[in-house]
């Protein structure tokens, strides 16, 4: 058996946290990994391995909840994380060219991380502002009306 990582080792401190504070109940698996996510910033495959054999259950019965819903992460993100909208009204405004413009300037492809651990971003359904369409979001903020030439001074905003 190989020895845990440094990082192996803080994410089994920070998951024990999230299953004492839920009680280690299993039937609070999706609060559980709700908690994990947001402390960690994904669930990986370790940390699912580990909760489920915390909690006594099936690593099978962790996977299928982490795998149904489409909120949870199971790859590292970027700290900023981009969402353009791909909505009908934003797909017809332009939304496929922001996707394109991003690609460029951020050199990664959806759903990884660009080297500096900055970004990441993806594809995502109507967010519901289509009067400013096309939309993107970066963490919580809205940013409507974007042109291709507009995501190199928004991403500049970010640090
Ligand atoms: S389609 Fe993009 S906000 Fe509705």
């Amino acid at each position: 058996m190989t020895e845990a990582t440094l990082e192996e080792k803080q994410y089994i401190e920070k998951t024990d946290y999230v299953l004492e504070k839920n009680k280690f109940d299993s039937n609070a698996l999706i609060a559980i990994l709700q908690d994990v996510q947001h402390i960690l910033g994904y669930i990986p495959k370790t940390t699912m391995k580990y909760i489920a054999e915390r909690l006594d259950i099936p690593i099978s019965r962790v996977y299928s909840v982490a795998t149904f819903y489409k909120a949870f992460k199971l790859s590292p993100v970027g700290k900023h994380m981009i969402k353009v909208c791909l909505g009908t009204a934003c797909h017809i405004k332009g939304g496929p060219l922001l996707m394109k413009a991003l690609e460029s300037e951020l050199g990664v492809q959806p759903e990884e991380v660009t080297p500096d651990g900055k970004f990441s971003y993806e594809p995502v359904r109507c967010v519901g502002c289509c009067g400013l369409a096309p939309v993107i979001m970066i963490d919580e903020n809205f940013h409507g009306k974007v042109k291709p030439a507009d995501i190199k001074k928004i991403i500049k905003q970010y640090d």
